[in-house]
């Protein structure tokens, strides 16, 4: 497999001067959410209206001022998204207390308008529910009537397409994308719209602070989205990269990555631990191989041969549409130079 390319820039998504138009195949993202406090100052320096809003208690306006900022890279985003690209933007919904009243903030469907408007099709999306064991996870009033509220345990990965079904038209862009399959059985897990096998992620950088600002996604989510949405030599976008999730997780599955992040001391994170990857994404390839071995195995004891071979490895396979299947295993990260990383496949 050849190698793959990760950009890793400083600076404002609101501007995304160094990505060109229509050179993006994915976008996998998870913005800094509205009404969410850790937030509050991140908005409130994008657009000092904010600020003034949240101290009059006026949630709304402050809601709008903060997504006003989110639509300006939410328009750069598609335009730098090629037609039959696909958007992957993981948000949660915010519950708040201002001026006195609670309310729920809904950041995820205020995403959904942003992007229709932008003539993007909204796609059947995915919940990512991600339950807690946290005894004040309850909200409201307790066991009294009626003002208590249903936890927010889950997050929306929304999902949209730009333009018509992407088209693979000559022998090569045919065989890329066939070697990028994944196995039956991950489909039948992947493609379910709830996906709750996937705890939130511990912040393990740098302390208290640094672990409240980044707000990282699992890493499975990304790979995922990743293997589920683009093909091997594809180039995926994080205009919110935090530190480096999604970086990494393109690096582990053969794509590209183009990475950009406002907070300098994340921007370094996202390097050191892309260039420290290697183990994390070949152990997860050979995770990926060996899970399907033993689907294999649990197949043959019920008696139900599978019907294809995998023409790479082998082993036997549910659909013809895997046979061509090769799972990318990360060998080496170079040295940054410049703003880039490259990596090397075994
Ligand atoms: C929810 S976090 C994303 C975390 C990331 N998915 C990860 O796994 O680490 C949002 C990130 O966006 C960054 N950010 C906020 N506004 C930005 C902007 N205008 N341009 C670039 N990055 C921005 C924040 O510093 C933060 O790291």
């Amino acid at each position: 497999m050849e190698g793959t390319r990760h950009l890793i820039l400083r600076g404002d998504s609101r501007e995304m001067r160094r990505v060109e138009r229509e050179s993006v195949d994915l976008v996998v993202t998870s913005p800094p959410y509205p009404m969410i406090q850790m937030w509050d100052a991140l908005f409130s320096g994008m657009n000092g209206k904010v600020a003034g809003a949240l101290s009059r208690g006026d949630g709304e306006r402050a809601f709008e001022l903060m997504h006003d900022e989110l639509d300006i890279v939410w328009k750069r985003t598609c335009s730098v998204l090629r037609e039959g690209g696909i958007a992957c933007i993981v948000i949660g919904d915010a519950t708040r207390k201002l001026g006195g009243a609670f309310r729920l903030y809904q950041n995820h469907s205020r995403v959904v308008s942003s992007f229709v408007a932008r003539g993007l099709q909204p796609l059947p999306g995915i919940m990512w529910v991600k339950q807690s064991n946290k005894p004040n996870k309850f909200l409201g009033s307790g066991m009294l009537p009626p003002s208590a509220y249903p936890t927010l345990e889950h997050e929306h990965i929304l999902l949209f397409r730009k333009g018509l079904n992407r088209t693979f038209s000559t022998a090569a862009e045919k065989q890329r994308r066939r070697r990028s399959a994944y196995f039956w059985e991950e489909r039948n897990r992947w493609f379910s719209d709830a996906w709750v096998d996937i705890k939130g992620e511990r912040q393990r950088i740098g302390g208290e602070q640094m672990s409240r600002r980044s707000a990282s996604f699992p890493i499975e989510i990304a790979r995922r989205l990743v293997c589920m949405f683009s093909v091997q030599g594809d180039t995926v976008l994080d205009p919110f990269l935090g530190r480096g999730t999604t970086a990494v997780s393109a690096a582990c599955c053969g794509r590209n990555s183009i990475g950009i992040e406002i907070d300098g001391i994340l921007r370094g994170v996202s390097v050191r631990r892309l260039s420290g990857s290697v183990k994390e994404c070949s152990t997860y390839s050979a995770r990926r191989l060996e899970n399907h071995m033993e689907y294999v195995a649990r197949r043959r004891k019920t008696g139900n041969e599978l019907r294809y071979v995998s023409r790479k490895y082998g082993f036997p396979v549910t659909t013809s549409q895997e046979t061509d299947i090769e799972v990318p295993v990360l060998a080496a990260v170079a040295e940054p130079h410049e703003d880039c990383l490259d990596a090397s496949y075994s």
